[in-house]
């Protein structure tokens, strides 16, 4: 709540505006607040600093308060290629909707509900997530939960682009399954800009998406084609689904690559659960999986879970290439 409001009160901007140090009397006036609360946002500020989103300076004679790698992607309008304003995901998670989902969790265990089994937020609001009927449901949710998002998943890009430098060398042709407007394959194709790259996801959102003479959009459903490429590329979809979907959508990825030896692959990124990068990343890895079971059908997996659906949906083998924070990256062989 206290992230919530530093957001709405657009506390990062003003330190950022500011020169990027600010005291009390510089944000109350920079953010045009009543004297009065000087005291409370005191408070406010103090506990934000020990949860690691600011960063005070209480050696200089007046308190001054700092952005820190983690509030500065709360700065809005900042123009840089690889700065995603994250405003929107701070917002849709502590929504009045997703709030009251998950304060339904008690309630949704003990219902014996029928497959497919809808998510608490589901049952409770009557309406899937992230679904052209959400909108129905409270058009402004909609609009929140779809930039919050877009903002989040388009956060490891540039990162897997520094890190995993092999991962797509040598590639002829690319289809980002899944790729929303474009941005992921965009940012490839700046690397890469002999790969052939498509995007495929919903017609909905390809009718929205910006045009770029070297991206192919294609307007479709996973579930029954993917345009065929020499890697399939599943960038932050597959948690969203539940097993038996995400079998289907690897099998119509495994349609549309060539064989292993003629460099066939499907690239999956997404976080592979497990304690071993520290209880700080496995936590933090578990309310994301915690999210997605209040708010969708699908989940996070461990590499067991993923290794059974590779199996299940006839592919040979997997290599986990790299772990980035909480999130992997996953080849996939036919
Ligand atoms: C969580 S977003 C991931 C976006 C993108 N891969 C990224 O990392 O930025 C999931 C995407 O899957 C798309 N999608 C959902 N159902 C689909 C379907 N049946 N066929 C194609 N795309 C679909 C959604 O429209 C959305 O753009």
């Amino acid at each position: 709540m206290a992230l919530k409001c530093s957001v709405e009160l657009h506390i990062p901007t003003a330190i950022h505006n500011l020169g990027g140090a600010a005291s009390l009397p510089d944000l109350v006036t920079a953010l045009s607040l009543p004297q009065s609360k000087l005291p409370f946002l005191r408070r406010l500020m103090r506990l934000l600093v020990t949860s690691g989103i600011f960063v005070a300076d209480s050696n200089a004679e007046v308190e001054t308060y700092r952005l820190n790698p983690l509030s500065w992607l709360l700065v809005e309008g900042v123009e840089a290629e690889d700065h995603t304003y994250q405003k929107y995901f701070v917002t849709a998670t502590v929504s009045r909707h997703y709030l009251e989902a998950g304060l339904s969790l008690a309630d949704w265990f003990k219902k014996d509900l029928h497959a497919p089994l809808p998510s608490p937020f589901e049952e409770l609001h009557g309406v899937p997530l992230v679904h052209e009927t959400t909108k129905l449901l409270d058009e402004e949710l909609d609009r929140i939960v779809n930039k919050g998002v877009a903002a989040h998943d388009n956060l490891a890009i540039g990162t897997i682009l520094r890190e995993c430098i092999d991962l797509f060398k040598g590639l002829r042709s690319l289809t980002d399954c899944g790729g929303g407007d474009g941005t992921t394959v965009r940012a490839i194709l700046r690397a890469y800009p002999n790969i052939k790259c498509t995007v495929l996801d919903l017609p909905k959102v390809i009718e929205n998406a910006p045009t770029h003479d070297l991206v192919n959009y294609v307007a479709g459903d996973m579930f029954h084609t993917i345009s065929p490429a020499q890697a399939v590329m599943l960038k932050l979809v597959l948690h969203f689904w539940t097993d038996e979907d995400c079998v289907k959508i690897l099998e119509q990825c495994r349609k549309a690559i060539p064989s292993r030896e003629e460099g066939g692959k499907v690239i999956i990124i997404e976080i592979i659960l497990g304690p071993s990068m520290g209880p700080i990343m496995y936590e933090s890895q578990l309310l994301m999986d915690m999210l997605m079971m209040v708010i969708t059908r699908g989940r996070q997996r461990d590499e067991n879970d993923w290794r059974e659906i590779f199996v299940k949906a006839g592919y040979s083998n997997y290599k986990i290439v790299k772990k980035i924070g909480t999130r992997g990256i996953i080849e996939v062989y036919p």
